[in-house]
């Protein structure tokens, strides 16, 4: 009798025993999307584009530059505006509308334009699953840049005595004190100066291919602190 009962203990605990799968939540999903929107191929498992984008037009200055012209951020801008944005002018330049006014879009919706013949990403480039990812991204991640970064002078509108605690405790440890400890990247004063807009999108989404945090999950303003405190750190 008592084998029976050992028998249903271990059958029940073997059923009731399964290993648990955390389901993915949406901010997880935004960020990753916002990632492949940055550099997809540094978030999948895609290896660097090594064919011109076909779409990508002659008058911008980065056809078949390292897969640059492959990245949705190369047309449609870091502040999602394409030339209504900072992409206006400059090297960046492609006349490319933005996909701001596209957050209402259906996963279905982005599936066909995406594999449509004009943006032309395959099943390898981009799998189903990442094209969940960048629809979340498109329709709840993209931000209103205006409300935070002032378009003329570059000037973010945060609070820098809170950022340098932000900072200092989040982000220092990777990027030194003075933000400069990653080689591989330009100093961080450097680049919050220059381009507030796609410094937003990396704090908010993280750095693809690397093991930066994304803060989206956190209030919008603890972003905005930390960038207004990157302006104030060391150019070069
Ligand atoms: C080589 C340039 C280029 C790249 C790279 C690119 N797009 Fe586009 N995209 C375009 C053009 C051009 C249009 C406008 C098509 C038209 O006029 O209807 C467009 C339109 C769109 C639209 C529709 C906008 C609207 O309001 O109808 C979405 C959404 C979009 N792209 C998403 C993406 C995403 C996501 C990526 C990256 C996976 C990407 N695009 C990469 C050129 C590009
Ligand atoms: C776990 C380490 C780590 C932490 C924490 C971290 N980062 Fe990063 N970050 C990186 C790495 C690694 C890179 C990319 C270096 C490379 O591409 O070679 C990067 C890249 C960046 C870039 C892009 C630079 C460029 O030119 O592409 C920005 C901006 C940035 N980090 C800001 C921040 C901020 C702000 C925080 C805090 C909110 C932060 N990072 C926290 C590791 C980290």
């Amino acid at each position: 009798m008592l084998r029976i009962y050992l028998f249903i203990l271990t059958l029940c605990l073997v059923t009731v025993w399964q290993p648990v799968m955390a389901s993915e939540s949406l901010d997880y999903s935004i960020a990753r999307g916002g990632k492949l929107y940055d550099k997809w191929f540094k978030v999948n498992s895609y290896s660097t584009p090594k064919l011109a984008n076909p779409a990508y037009p002659d008058r911008g200055a980065y056809k078949n530059k390292k897969g640059a012209d492959w990245r949705c951020k190369e047309c449609h801008g870091w502040d999602y505006r394409g030339d209504g944005g900072a992409y206006s002018t400059g090297k960046h330049f492609t006349g490319i509308v933005g996909i701001f006014q596209a957050d209402t879009i259906s996963e279905a919706q982005l599936a066909s334009i995406l594999r449509g013949q004009q943006h032309g990403y395959t099943t390898e480039m981009l799998a189903d699953k990442d094209l969940i990812d960048l629809t979340n991204f498109i329709r709840t991640g993209m931000v209103e840049m205006d409300n935070y970064i002032n378009r003329k002078t570059k000037m973010v509108t945060g609070d820098v005595s809170k950022g340098v605690n932000y900072y200092q405790t989040i982000c220092a440890g990777c990027h030194g004190l003075d933000g400069k400890e990653e080689d591989d990247v330009p100093p961080l004063g450097k680049l919050s100066n220059k381009n507030p807009w796609e410094t937003m999108h990396k704090i908010l989404n993280g750095q693809p291919g690397a093991d930066m945090p994304a803060m989206r999950a956190l209030d919008m303003q603890i972003s905005v602190d930390i960038l207004a405190y990157l302006q104030t750190l060391p150019k070069e």
